[in-house]
């Protein structure tokens, strides 16, 4: 079986753009490979939670990894900080990667560009650390969202790198996976870009949200006046809307909405009612089983553990075979 890893940042809840882009592949997958899936509690770090928050958005994820179908019968689910290996892979494969490479990673500029007062290091090495999440298990398949494509990229490259300086072909290349036809990059509700919480709460429906949250947020999307002309193309707005529809209504909906588009006959109200309640549909059973686990303190501390343990023992295979590749010997 190949070896699959991915991660979520544990910075709150998780949204629709988490689970169609990750979530929904991680839970299928569990059933085809051999899954690792953790908590990037460490990637958080980049933004200073105090520790009461971190603590609590590390188990809002594990909360939501299990409620989204994730089960640690099938599969690893560990927190990153509980593996300090990856921490030691992340320091060796900084010294194969370019400072020069990292700063002109997109997500880095981005990051400077939203932030400029907090432009430290471990923004600037973020890929590398995210590298050694996937090396540390030898992973061949990612499954993420389009975003973290580049991501992948430097991973490929670093694990590259490793193997040329030590004259070996230890690390296979890891590559971004998803059972739908392409990355998936789900829009937000504010007419412009990704559904991502950086864009603010009203931008991004969460897995957790209440139906009447749902529909207050999908109704106070940006749209416009609605086409005059017949069969034009749809401004940004409308076109990331139709493109929510996409990822959770049935094909013949979404068929229905076009076709009103197509001939001027659309009504944003309704159209915007029916994204909402297929909004609903698809997140009401992941909410409802997120309240019963998360009063299960015995249970998640149950499935840590575990996840601990599988997840340390196959990462420390890896550096101790890291170890004797890079020289390192003891006396
Ligand atoms: P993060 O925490 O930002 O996002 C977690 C996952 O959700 C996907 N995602 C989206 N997909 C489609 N549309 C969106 N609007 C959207 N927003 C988020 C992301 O693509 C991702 O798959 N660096 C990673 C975490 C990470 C990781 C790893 C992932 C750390 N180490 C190792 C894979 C393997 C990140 O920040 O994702």
């Amino acid at each position: 079986k190949e070896t699959v890893v991915s991660g979520i940042r544990s910075t709150g809840k998780l949204h629709l753009g988490n689970y169609y882009g990750a979530l929904k592949n991680f839970v299928q997958m569990q059933h085809d490979y051999n899954c690792f899936f953790f908590i990037a509690d460490l990637h958080s770090l980049t933004t200073h939670p105090t520790p009461a928050n971190l603590h609590g958005n590390v188990r809002q994820v594990l909360v939501e990894y299990l409620a989204c179908g994730i089960d640690p019968e099938l599969s690893t689910i560990y927190i990153q900080s509980d593996v300090p290996e990856v921490t030691e892979l992340y320091l060796y494969l900084n010294m194969n990667a370019y400072v020069g490479e990292l700063e002109r990673s997109a997500s880095f500029k981005d990051k400077v560009r939203g932030n400029p007062d907090n432009v430290n290091a471990g923004l600037l090495t973020y890929p590398v650390l995210m590298a050694a999440d996937i090396l540390i298990h030898k992973a061949t398949k990612v499954p993420v969202g389009k975003d973290q494509e580049q991501h992948l990229e430097m991973a490929r490259t670093f694990g590259n790198r490793f193997n040329r300086l030590y004259n070996s072909d230890y690390f296979p290349e890891p590559f971004a996976f998803t059972y739908a036809t392409n990355l998936v990059k789900v829009p937000g509700l504010d007419g412009k870009g990704k559904m991502g919480k950086s864009e603010g709460e009203g931008n991004v429906i969460n897995l957790s949200d209440e139906p009447e949250v749902i529909r207050k947020k999908v109704m106070r999307a940006v749209s416009d006046g609605g086409p005059t002309v017949e069969n034009q193309p749809k401004p940004e707005p409308i076109q990331n809307l139709f493109d929510l529809m996409k990822v959770v209504s049935a094909p013949d909906t979404l068929a229905h909405f076009e076709a009103l588009y197509n001939q001027c006959a659309i009504r944003y109200g309704d159209f915007k009612k029916q994204l909402a309640e297929d909004m609903i549909l698809a997140t009401a059973p992941i909410r409802e089983r997120m309240q019963v686990i998360a009063a299960d303190t015995d249970y998640l501390k149950k499935v840590a553990a575990i996840g601990r343990e599988k997840g340390r023992e196959s990462a420390s295979k890896t550096v101790r075979e890291v170890r004797e590749l890079i020289g390192f010997r003891s006396f």
